[in-house]
């Protein structure tokens, strides 16, 4: 068995990366990789891309740029799982049989979905105008991302929590009702001391908000953009307060703490913006330009990145395979000539323990009300009046317990 922790996460590629991923994402998650107690994931989630994403070289580009950008900063392929999505057949079809298991209301209430309903009616639309399925089913995908290599822990940020809830959920109603442990629960891991890095216009550096800062600018373009950052109109000589300053915090976000201190001070001495951001260039620099260099050599040779990434996907489906293929049969995909009971006796268990009843509540004019369904969805009984919804799921449990199992009152 396998006692290793296992760790995954995903990367979208519709974008360039900037110093906030590179802070927030691209220097932790290689720092935690080198822990020799993990077993780390790593991949380019290029089918994800494509929910928001419909220019094929953007795509194509983003990939090349995010896989160079995480080998020129020191992930070492060979021990770590670093691949492709779409290298993966075994995500998509995964992702189906999860579908076929996850409640359709679970994903009404996904943020991102229900983001996009509520822009959609604040401008008088339809609330699903404009939206593809592929925002709809992301939650899915993603599931399928993390269960199909069992990762314990999904390091994220704060937006994509509900996600690995999700995805849990989704875990958990597939053991249950195919009756086993197929699939570790994952957890969101948040870093807490991880920086986030304001961006151009002191708001959280983000592709959304425009205001980013690409990574791998050549070292005047860098200087440029850092010198556009801004700042209050306190002039040099006076002290400036670092707390709720964002060249103080992207400096702080590179420097060592004996740096950080001396800043402070400067500060404190009323260092001028000008030369405050000389010196973020400079430090931003001191650590950028070694794996700049590494960046473009690796950039210029895509072949080479392409080899390093199929040879990643070969080493991932080696543990993919076996558990679709083990899903596959589970789920009742399989040979004619297998033995119908070896397989599914533990699912036909479970579904034998499935209660045949099914409570349901609803709002019925200003109140609450119940009904009860049997397993053809045929109402046996149904009852109104109920002031809150609590009280009207133990009036529908009561009524439950009074009939049998086949829906008769007793
Ligand atoms: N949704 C993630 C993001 O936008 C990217 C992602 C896709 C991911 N699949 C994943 C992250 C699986 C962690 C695990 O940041």
């Amino acid at each position: 068995m396998n006692s290793k922790r296992r760790v995954l996460t995903g990367i979208t590629t519709s974008g360039t990366p900037h110093l906030g991923n590179y802070v927030g994402a691209i220097r932790p998650a290689i720092a935690a990789s080198r822990d020799a107690g993990v077993e780390s994931f790593y991949f380019l989630a290029d089918y994800h891309a494509l929910v928001k994403c419909d220019d094929p070289a953007r795509v194509q580009r983003s990939t090349l740029e995010i896989a160079a950008s995480w080998l020129a900063c020191g992930l070492d392929p060979e021990k770590v799982y670093f691949y492709r999505q779409s290298d993966i057949p075994e995500i998509p079809e995964l992702t189906w049989l999860l579908t076929c298991v996850t409640a359709k209301g679970l994903l009404n209430r996904a943020h991102a979905y229900k983001a996009a309903n509520d822009a959609n009616r604040a401008i008088g639309e339809d609330a699903d105008a404009g939206i593809n399925a592929g925002l709809y089913m992301y939650p899915v995908l993603m599931a399928a991302d993390i269960l199909i290599f069992n990762a314990n822990q999904v390091p994220v940020g704060r937006d994509q929590i509900q996600h690995i809830e999700m995805a849990r959920d989704i875990g958990q109603r597939f053991n249950h009702i195919y009756g086993g442990e197929y699939f570790a629960l994952p957890e969101a891991a948040i870093e807490e001391n991880v920086a986030t890095l304001p961006g151009l216009d002191g708001r959280k550096m983000s592709k959304s908000y425009n205001n980013t800062i690409p990574l791998w600018l050549p070292e005047q373009d860098l200087r440029k953009a850092l010198l556009g950052i801004v700042t209050d109109s306190l002039t040099p000589g006076e002290p400036k307060n670092p707390d709720d300053s964002n060249i103080f915090a992207i400096y702080q976000a590179f420097a060592s703490a004996d740096e950080t201190a001396a800043m402070r001070r400067a500060f404190a001495d009323g260092i001028g913006w000008g030369d405050a951001k000389q010196k973020l260039f400079e430090r931003i620099n001191a650590e950028l330009a070694p794996l700049r260099e590494k960046y473009e050599a690796l950039i210029a040779k895509p072949g080479e990145i392409e080899d390093a990434l199929l040879a990643g996907a070969s080493k991932a489906r080696a543990l993919s395979r076996p558990l679709i293929t083990r899903l596959r049969a589970v789920a009742g995909l399989r040979s004619l000539r297998d033995a119908p009971a070896t397989a599914t006796a533990t699912a036909t268990k479970a579904r034998a323990e499935k209660p045949a009843l099914q409570p349901v509540v609803f709002r019925d004019a200003d109140a609450f009300a119940f009904k009860v369904l049997d397993a053809k969805k045929t109402v046996l009984v149904t009852q109104g009046g109920f002031t809150d919804p609590k009280a009207a799921m133990a009036a529908a449990r009561e009524a439950m317990e009074n009939m049998t199992s086949v829906g008769r009152p007793v």
